[in-house]
């Protein structure tokens, strides 16, 4: 069985049926922190965007926030709306995707609870309920109840990622992605390298992909904390 301490999962196994049915057995942290090494430096820059297209709990996505919080903390934490915001930005950049609902839950409330004990702890008496409503909005749209390899939701409907950009002072303008375009995209460019250099493209700017796909709906710029307001 697993259970959290310090929001970390002890025990890897919930359930025999769940590991025969969904292969889920939980990474250990040791391993966690061993693969993100290998993209050391992406897994602790403030805007990388990362997906974990089975992710469980959370446990890959919890060390790549606490790496980035890290990065904000260090290079913003004595300026407490400088933290907030990209402490927001942070969170905003990290997805996932998981088949089984209350992993998708568990993995909404760990990346929560994990933000806003450090926005609590750093920002104090400038916190702001408004902010955290912000967080908890982007996480629940960043984090998806859905199947990684039909990239459809669990009702049936394409998965659709949301982009959070920072424009320009506060402003932040949101652009939602098909995911299934996303990897088209990939795939296309994937297959063009190929044909013009004979290899596969190991080494893939996934940012850059995304700006070669089509948006399926844009928004407004808004303030980071109204996100929740943007229709
Ligand atoms: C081996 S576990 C890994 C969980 C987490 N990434 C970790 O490392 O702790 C595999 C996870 O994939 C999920 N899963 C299985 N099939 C899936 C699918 N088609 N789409 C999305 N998630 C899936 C399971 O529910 C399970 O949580």
């Amino acid at each position: 069985m697993t259970e959290l301490k310090d929001n970390k999962v002890v025990g890897q196994i919930r359930s025999r049926e769940r590991v025969a049915e969904h292969g889920e057995v939980f990474t250990d942290e040791r391993e966690v922190n061993a693969m993100l090494d290998l993209v050391k430096d992406e897994s602790s820059r403030i805007e990388s965007r990362f997906l974990e297209p089975a992710c469980g709990n959370g446990n890959f996505v919890i060390e790549v926030l606490n790496r980035k919080l890290g990065t904000v903390r260090r290079k913003y934490g004595r300026s407490p709306s400088d933290y907030e915001k990209f402490s927001i930005i942070a969170v905003s950049s990290i997805y996932g995707v998981d088949i089984l609902e209350d992993n998708v839950k568990e993995c909404r409330e760990r990346l929560y609870d994990f933000w806003n004990a450090h926005y609590t702890e750093i920002c104090g008496p400038d916190c702001r309920d408004e902010v955290r409503k912000a967080a908890k909005y982007i996480i629940r749209h960043n984090i998806l109840h859905g199947d990684a390899l039909t990239m459809l939701k669990n009702n049936g409907e394409p998965i659709v990622f949301a982009q959070w950009d920072l424009a320009m002072g506060n402003k932040v303008q949101r652009l939602d992605y098909r995911l299934d375009s996303l990897m088209r995209t990939h795939d296309e460019d994937q297959d063009q390298m190929e044909l013009d250099f004979g290899m596969p493209e190991w080494n893939t700017d996934r940012e850059a992909d995304t700006a070669l796909s089509e948006p399926v709906r844009k928004y407004p710029l808004v303030n980071y904390w109204e996100v929740q307001k943007c229709r």
